[in-house]
């Protein structure tokens, strides 16, 4: 059994999602999970991209030990050195520089030779190299790059220091067989790739991102580029449960192994999907809702007399909590403690005070509270911002033959703060009079309604996403038996996000 490293990008390439924006707090978050989970080196951001990003860099730097931190610049002084900066502090830093080798990029893109892109590949490693010497050296679009020319850049950029040699399918074009082959070929025609690893990193585009990973790693790839959920640039990336859970489940034919602890997989998904507002498709592989449930007759007889009738894997292998009954309004402080921290939630004792007071609201609401509503109660805490603005109470006024209008009432400081607002609907009516309070009026560019759970009673979680005039996008949440409070909750969450954000910038609102 051979070792493959799990190098995760989330924060950077995950976060170049489409209207996925990360604050420094959420990604030092992602990236204490991402710790946990085991993997061998997280890209914590991009950091010549803007000053937030290189603050959010520097902040997981300095907080997270025990884990490589890697920072990306393009093969550019200015970039390596503010990737540097950022870095500086982490246990073990590693820099990512990385350049175009395929003709369609030089010719369009960088407007240079080939023999400019060696120059500039060889620059970047030694300029790294003596900041630090982890360096990790990318041949963007290199699976469209002429393989005689990428073999001489990738020799270049060894014998330049680099000690991660990776092979990106940017934009998600290989195929497997041919993929594989190719790295293959890699490997043969550059003798002093044994002085580096080999790592690949593919896209999604044709849906083949985790077969072309694997297809890499049988023909020598030991590191792969993954994010959780698959989520990155256009399509995403290759998904770094699937990756993992394919090279666990067919150890037969696939001989490698991981540092990932599998049983942390579900929580870090629903993390990431809470902290991006990203949902997780229901048939999504190892982390979707329905990626352990049995529709039919014949496969819920076949699993109530043997579970493996039907399934590869054992749930509970990648974390997902059993859905029975836990706790009723009648349980106490000390079930609640011991429940959540089998659900993986250690609190400090203010924190589960905080907690039961919220379950118990709930319980009172609900006749079952299950593993799920905690989980949802749970991830409404730990997005938590300091409540500028609270909800105190809201009345609704709506009906097919009258316009919507609601009364909100919020706290703020502890003053009490009233408006009423006409909507197009509740909830644009709800959003109105708090924008009338808080004197806000950020743009709605998302709302999703879900419920964490079934029956009538259960939870309803809102998800928004809200833009300012700046074109900084939060996500707010907001979780209730109610929807219309979850709906009320969410918008609040996320401009109390914008109000934090403007304090933290010094910016005016
Ligand atoms: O897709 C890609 O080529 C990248 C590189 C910067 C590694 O994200
Ligand atoms: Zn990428």
């Amino acid at each position: 059994m051979e070792r493959v490293r799990i190098f995760d990008t989330t924060l950077r390439d995950g976060e170049q999602s489409p209207g996925v924006s990360l604050n420094a707090m959420e990604k030092l978050q992602i990236a204490r999970q991402l710790q946990k989970l085991g993997v061998d080196v997280i890209e914590a951001g991009f950091p010549i991209t803007s000053p937030g990003d290189k603050e959010a860099v520097s902040l997981i730097a300095r907080e997270v030990k025990g884990v490589v931190v890697a920072a990306l610049a393009r093969a550019s002084a200015l970039d390596i050195e503010t990737a540097w900066e950022a870095i500086k502090e982490a246990e073990s830093p590693r820099i990512h520089t990385f350049i175009a080798t395929s003709d369609i990029h030089l010719k369009y893109k960088l407007k240079m030779d080939r023999e400019t892109v060696i120059e500039r590949a060889v620059a970047a490693v030694k300029l790294a190299k003596k900041f630090t010497a982890d360096v990790e050296f990318s041949a963007e679009d290199a699976s469209r790059s002429d393989l005689d020319f990428l073999c001489r850049v990738v020799e270049a950029a060894v014998k330049a220091g680099a000690t991660t040699i990776n092979i990106p399918d940017t934009v998600g074009y290989a195929e497997p067989e041919e993929f594989g082959e190719f790295i293959r070929k890699i490997l043969e025609k550059v003798p002093v790739m044994d002085r580096a690893v080999l790592s690949v990193h593919c896209h999604d585009d044709l849906g083949l991102a985790v077969a072309n990973s694997l297809a890499a790693i049988k023909n020598g790839a030991r590191q792969v580029e993954c994010t959780i959920n698959g989520i990155g640039e256009r399509a995403g990336n290759c998904s770094l449960e699937e990756i993992v859970m394919a090279l666990y489940t067919r150890k037969d034919v696939l001989p490698f192994y991981t540092g990932i602890k599998t049983e942390e997989i579900y929580r870090t998904s629903k993390l990431v999907s809470n902290l991006t507002g990203m949902p997780v498709q229901p048939n999504k592989a190892i982390v979707g809702k329905n990626a352990f449930s049995h529709e039919s007759g014949i496969h819920q007889d076949g699993v109530l007399k043997e579970r493996t009738t039907y399934e590869i894997m054992n749930p509970r292998l990648v974390g997902i909590p059993e859905s029975r009954l836990v706790l009723g309004k009648h349980s106490g402080r000390h079930a609640l403690k011991e429940r959540l921290l089998e659900l993986g939630y250690e609190l400090t004792e203010e924190q589960l005070n905080e907690a039961f007071v919220k379950f118990k609201a709930l319980a009172d609401k609900k006749k079952e509270v299950t593993d799920q509503d905690l989980e949802a109660m749970m991830e409404e805490e730990i997005r938590k911002v300091p409540e500028t603005y609270s909800l105190e109470y809201f009345h609704i006024s709506t009906g097919s033959t009258i316009i919507p209008t609601a009364t909100v009432g919020l706290l703020k400081e502890g003053e009490k703060l009233e408006e009423a607002a006409t909507g197009d609907g509740p909830v644009d009516a709800i959003y109105k009079a708090i924008n009338k309070i808080t004197g806000l009026a950020p743009v709605l560019e998302q709302y999703s309604i879900n419920a964490v759970t079934s029956g009538e009673d259960a939870l309803g979680e809102v998800v928004v996403k809200l833009k300012n005039g700046f074109g900084k996008i939060v996500t707010g949440r907001g979780v209730s038996t109610d929807i219309l409070e979850a709906s009320a909750k969410a918008y609040l969450n996320g401009i109390n996000k914008l109000l934090f954000d403007y304090q933290m910038k010094g910016e005016k609102q």
